[in-house]
Protein backbone atom coordinates (compact mmCIF):
# COMPACT_ATOMS: atom_id res chain seq x y z
CA UNK A 1 0.00 0.00 0.00
CA UNK A 2 3.00 2.37 1.00
CA UNK A 3 4.09 2.18 -2.87
CA UNK A 4 0.76 3.93 -3.75
CA UNK A 5 1.83 7.21 -1.43
CA UNK A 6 3.29 10.20 -3.06
CA UNK A 7 3.92 10.47 1.15
CA UNK A 8 2.60 10.59 4.75
CA UNK A 9 1.15 13.81 5.52
CA UNK A 10 0.02 12.77 9.46
CA UNK A 11 1.67 10.42 11.31
CA UNK A 12 0.51 7.97 13.46
CA UNK A 13 1.81 9.55 16.54
CA UNK A 14 0.61 12.94 15.40
CA UNK A 15 -2.74 11.69 14.48
CA UNK A 16 -2.92 9.81 18.27
CA UNK A 17 -1.37 13.32 19.92
CA UNK A 18 -4.16 15.32 18.56
CA UNK A 19 -6.82 12.84 19.17
CA UNK A 20 -5.93 12.82 22.84
CA UNK A 21 -6.36 16.19 22.85
CA UNK A 22 -10.09 16.68 21.51
CA UNK A 23 -10.92 13.82 23.78
CA UNK A 24 -9.73 15.39 26.70
CA UNK A 25 -11.69 19.27 25.14
CA UNK A 26 -14.48 16.70 24.72
CA UNK A 27 -14.34 15.44 28.51
CA UNK A 28 -14.07 18.93 29.46
CA UNK A 29 -17.34 20.06 27.24
CA UNK A 30 -19.68 17.15 27.86
CA UNK A 31 -18.91 16.25 31.76
CA UNK A 32 -22.14 14.85 32.96
CA UNK A 33 -24.00 14.66 29.80
CA UNK A 34 -23.44 11.60 28.71
CA UNK A 35 -23.64 12.02 25.24
CA UNK A 36 -24.23 10.16 22.39
CA UNK A 37 -21.15 9.42 19.95
CA UNK A 38 -22.18 8.83 16.04
CA UNK A 39 -19.58 6.78 14.29
CA UNK A 40 -20.63 7.45 10.51
CA UNK A 41 -19.57 4.28 8.57
CA UNK A 42 -17.45 3.46 7.74
CA UNK A 43 -14.50 6.19 6.88
CA UNK A 44 -14.68 7.43 10.75
CA UNK A 45 -14.70 4.26 12.24
CA UNK A 46 -10.51 4.05 13.10
CA UNK A 47 -11.12 8.14 14.57
CA UNK A 48 -14.12 6.77 16.58
CA UNK A 49 -12.75 4.17 18.02
CA UNK A 50 -9.33 5.79 19.09
CA UNK A 51 -11.63 8.97 20.48
CA UNK A 52 -13.71 7.12 22.34
CA UNK A 53 -10.91 5.09 23.65
CA UNK A 54 -9.29 8.92 25.01
CA UNK A 55 -12.44 9.87 26.30
CA UNK A 56 -13.09 9.29 30.28
CA UNK A 57 -16.83 10.36 31.06
CA UNK A 58 -19.59 7.89 30.12
CA UNK A 59 -20.47 7.60 26.43
CA UNK A 60 -22.96 5.88 24.44
CA UNK A 61 -21.79 4.83 21.02
CA UNK A 62 -23.99 4.56 18.23
CA UNK A 63 -23.19 3.64 14.02
CA UNK A 64 -25.19 5.33 11.06
CA UNK A 65 -24.69 4.22 7.34
CA UNK A 66 -25.21 6.76 4.58
CA UNK A 67 -24.05 6.68 0.80
CA UNK A 68 -24.22 9.00 -2.18
CA UNK A 69 -26.64 8.04 -4.99
CA UNK A 70 -22.92 6.77 -6.81
CA UNK A 71 -20.26 9.07 -7.36
CA UNK A 72 -21.20 10.97 -10.47
CA UNK A 73 -23.77 12.55 -8.26
CA UNK A 74 -22.14 12.93 -5.15
CA UNK A 75 -21.83 17.03 -5.98
CA UNK A 76 -25.33 16.93 -5.72
CA UNK A 77 -25.62 15.93 -2.32
CA UNK A 78 -27.95 13.24 -2.73
CA UNK A 79 -27.63 10.80 -0.17
CA UNK A 80 -29.69 7.57 1.26
CA UNK A 81 -29.60 6.19 4.24
CA UNK A 82 -28.23 2.71 4.74
CA UNK A 83 -28.25 2.11 8.20
CA UNK A 84 -29.96 4.02 10.91
CA UNK A 85 -28.80 4.57 14.14
CA UNK A 86 -30.43 1.79 16.89
CA UNK A 87 -31.14 4.12 19.94
CA UNK A 88 -33.26 7.53 20.15
CA UNK A 89 -31.75 10.37 20.65
CA UNK A 90 -34.45 12.62 21.67
CA UNK A 91 -33.14 15.01 24.66
CA UNK A 92 -29.43 13.71 23.99
CA UNK A 93 -26.33 15.19 23.24
CA UNK A 94 -25.22 14.30 20.35
CA UNK A 95 -21.34 14.41 18.53
CA UNK A 96 -21.31 12.96 15.15
CA UNK A 97 -18.07 11.48 14.40
CA UNK A 98 -16.66 12.23 10.71
CA UNK A 99 -13.41 11.76 8.87
CA UNK A 100 -13.54 14.40 6.45
CA UNK A 101 -15.49 17.14 5.94
CA UNK A 102 -15.15 17.82 2.18
CA UNK A 103 -17.86 19.49 0.14
CA UNK A 104 -19.74 19.40 3.15
CA UNK A 105 -22.55 17.51 2.00
CA UNK A 106 -22.37 14.47 3.99
CA UNK A 107 -22.33 16.32 7.14
CA UNK A 108 -24.87 19.04 6.58
CA UNK A 109 -27.52 16.33 5.72
CA UNK A 110 -26.57 13.97 8.38
CA UNK A 111 -27.04 17.21 10.70
CA UNK A 112 -30.02 18.21 9.06
CA UNK A 113 -31.54 14.65 9.60
CA UNK A 114 -30.49 14.02 13.16
CA UNK A 115 -31.98 17.78 13.89
CA UNK A 116 -35.68 17.03 13.63
CA UNK A 117 -35.13 14.26 16.08
CA UNK A 118 -35.11 17.01 18.48
CA UNK A 119 -31.18 16.46 20.36
CA UNK A 120 -30.27 18.29 23.27
CA UNK A 121 -27.53 19.41 21.26
CA UNK A 122 -25.53 18.17 17.98
CA UNK A 123 -22.17 18.91 17.03
CA UNK A 124 -19.72 17.75 14.50
CA UNK A 125 -16.33 16.13 15.25
CA UNK A 126 -13.66 15.55 12.37
CA UNK A 127 -10.59 14.54 12.13
CA UNK A 128 -9.83 16.54 8.62
CA UNK A 129 -11.15 19.73 7.35
CA UNK A 130 -11.28 20.56 3.92
CA UNK A 131 -12.26 23.86 3.67
CA UNK A 132 -10.99 24.41 0.01
CA UNK A 133 -13.68 21.74 -1.04
CA UNK A 134 -16.71 23.35 0.60
CA UNK A 135 -19.84 23.50 -1.61
CA UNK A 136 -22.45 24.27 1.71
CA UNK A 137 -21.63 26.32 4.63
CA UNK A 138 -20.72 23.97 7.24
CA UNK A 139 -17.68 23.63 9.39
CA UNK A 140 -16.80 21.36 12.27
CA UNK A 141 -16.95 22.36 16.05
CA UNK A 142 -14.27 19.88 16.99
CA UNK A 143 -11.42 19.21 14.11
CA UNK A 144 -7.98 17.50 14.30
CA UNK A 145 -6.29 18.77 11.04
CA UNK A 146 -7.32 21.25 8.35
CA UNK A 147 -5.58 19.90 5.11
CA UNK A 148 -4.82 21.30 1.47
CA UNK A 149 -6.71 19.93 -1.33
CA UNK A 150 -4.69 16.60 -1.65
CA UNK A 151 -6.43 13.22 -2.03
CA UNK A 152 -5.47 11.89 1.28
CA UNK A 153 -6.27 8.13 2.30
CA UNK A 154 -5.44 6.17 5.23
CA UNK A 155 -6.66 5.78 9.31
CA UNK A 156 -10.12 5.04 7.49
CA UNK A 157 -10.13 7.35 4.45
CA UNK A 158 -10.16 5.17 1.41
CA UNK A 159 -9.84 5.24 -2.11
CA UNK A 160 -12.10 2.34 -3.98
CA UNK A 161 -12.02 0.77 -0.46
CA UNK A 162 -8.40 0.40 -0.08
CA UNK A 163 -5.90 1.72 2.45
CA UNK A 164 -8.62 2.12 5.18
CA UNK A 165 -6.14 0.36 7.52
CA UNK A 166 -3.48 2.47 7.20
CA UNK A 167 -2.65 3.96 11.11
CA UNK A 168 -1.77 7.17 9.21
CA UNK A 169 -2.81 9.27 6.56
CA UNK A 170 -1.10 9.74 3.25
CA UNK A 171 -0.89 11.50 -0.06
CA UNK A 172 -2.38 9.10 -2.60
CA UNK A 173 -0.34 9.66 -5.93
CA UNK A 174 -1.80 10.85 -9.04
CA UNK A 175 -1.16 7.53 -10.75
CA UNK A 176 -2.92 5.69 -9.16
CA UNK A 177 -6.53 7.16 -9.66
CA UNK A 178 -5.91 8.96 -12.81
CA UNK A 179 -7.44 7.64 -15.88
CA UNK A 180 -9.84 5.73 -14.11
C1 LIG B 1 -16.62 10.19 2.75
C2 LIG B 1 -16.22 10.63 4.14
C3 LIG B 1 -17.31 11.61 4.52
C4 LIG B 1 -17.69 12.24 3.20
C5 LIG B 1 -17.07 13.59 3.09
O1 LIG B 1 -17.59 9.19 2.85
O2 LIG B 1 -16.18 9.54 5.03
O3 LIG B 1 -18.42 10.97 5.10
O4 LIG B 1 -17.19 11.37 2.16
O5 LIG B 1 -17.35 14.16 1.84
P1 LIG B 1 -18.34 15.38 1.63
O6 LIG B 1 -18.03 16.42 2.68
O7 LIG B 1 -17.95 15.84 0.25
O8 LIG B 1 -19.73 14.88 1.70
P2 LIG B 1 -17.96 8.18 1.68
O9 LIG B 1 -19.30 8.53 1.13
O10 LIG B 1 -16.82 8.09 0.69
O11 LIG B 1 -18.14 6.82 2.47
P3 LIG B 1 -17.09 6.05 3.45
O12 LIG B 1 -17.11 6.80 4.76
O13 LIG B 1 -17.67 4.69 3.57
O14 LIG B 1 -15.72 6.08 2.80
Amino acid sequence: MYNDLDRILITSDQIQQRIAQIANTLDNDYADKNPVIVCILKGSTLFFSDLVKNMKIPVVLDFISISSYGKATKSSGEVKMIKDLSESIENRHVIVVEDIVDSGYTISYLVRMLSSRNPASIKICSLLDKPSRRQVEVAPDYCGFEVEDYFVVGYGLDYDEKYRNLPEIGVLKPEVYSGK
